[in-house]
């Protein structure tokens, strides 16, 4: 895939924004380090953000929205988050608050958790682009795996060219260090990740406090999951991949972004099903694949 670099402008943003609305991520400056953005109400499009990255795990993504008012359609902002929203956005902090259920973001872009990460950004080329696409935009920072965030277009396109098909260069940007995450999911607030907003005493620090299923960093299933399933067992849900159909299946054609896509809505629908146990089939340990065991091998575990 080429990548193209433009410089910000309007007519980069109205080609983002088909690209987006496409299903593709595109990488853009916010205040903090370069974001790789994708439209988060579509599975198939956040799950082309993991390709891209080449994440070996999925992790829960930061979901960018406009203003408060567009946060609040989409997760739960009590008394002491808003106050945090109102004099923090638009700007570097991030916060972690119930998931609204009815809410239209994919569950990949969750991992599969009943919470989100919510982010008001202040630099305008990420708020153009909110306002272009009317969409909330997953962004994890617009770098590779393993390597570390993009502050510079230049340091996006040594990382991810040839990945991804834009990059919206804004020049280098503001902060150069990722939002402040700050999880407000009921007691008092815990931060998260430190970052260049000083929430100050009210925040508890540390994630080491947290006490078990209040947040917990991983989605897993509470039924008891088996792995490699060729055919389901007595009292088996099997998701299927590929040729095994099983009782739903990740993706009939074999294709790993349909997979990742559908991954935590069908971990989601075989624990509410009537069976005690699930199995599921064997995916490749390639490309997305790769993301997709090693979810299923902590569910397992
Ligand atoms: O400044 C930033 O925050 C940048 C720009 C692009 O917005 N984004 C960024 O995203 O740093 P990322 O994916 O590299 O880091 C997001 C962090 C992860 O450590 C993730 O675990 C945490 O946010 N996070 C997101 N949603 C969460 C949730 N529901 N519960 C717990 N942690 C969450
Ligand atoms: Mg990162």
């Amino acid at each position: 895939m080429e990548t193209r670099l433009l410089p910000y402008s309007d007519q980069a943003i109205a080609e983002a924004t088909q690209l987006i609305l496409a299903g593709e991520p595109v990488a853009i400056a916010t205040e903090t380090v370069y974001g790789l953005a994708a439209d988060a109400t579509n599975a198939e499009a956040v799950a082309r953000i993991y390709q891209a990255k080449g994440r070996p795990t999925f992790n829960p993504l930061i979901i960018h929205v406009i203003d408060l008012a567009a946060a609040e359609t989409l997760g739960h902002l009590e008394y002491a988050a808003g106050r945090l929203a109102e004099q923090y956005w638009p700007g570097p902090l991030t916060l972690v608050v119930p998931l609204r259920p009815k809410s239209a973001i994919a569950s990949i872009a969750t991992a599969g958790l009943p919470t989100v990460g919510l982010r008001v950004p202040r630099h305008p080329a990420m708020r153009a682009l909110l306002e272009a696409t009317r969409r909330p935009l997953a962004a994890p920072s617009a770098n590779a795996s393993g390597s570390i965030s993009a502050t510079r277009a230049e340091h996006v396109m040594k990382s991810l060219g040839g990945r991804i098909p834009l990059i919206i260069d804004a020049g280098p940007t503001e902060q150069g260090l990722e939002s402040t995450i700050v999880a407000a999911t009921g007691g008092p607030l815990r931060l998260l990740r430190p970052g260049p907003i000083d929430v100050g005493a009210e925040v508890v620090a540390g994630v080491s406090i947290e006490a078990p299923g209040q947040l917990a960093s991983h989605y897993a299933p509470s039924k008891p999951l088996r792995l490699n399933a060729f055919s389901a067992e007595d009292g088996e849900y099997l998701i299927g991949f590929g040729p095994i159909a099983g009782d739903a299946n990740l993706s009939p054609s074999g294709d790993l972004v349909e997979a990742a896509a559908r991954l935590f809505d069908l971990l989601h629908e075989a624990d509410a099903s009537d069976k005690p146990r699930i199995a599921v089939a064997p995916v490749p340990e390639e490309g997305l694949g790769v993301a997709i065991n090693d979810r299923l091998r902590r569910a397992a575990a």
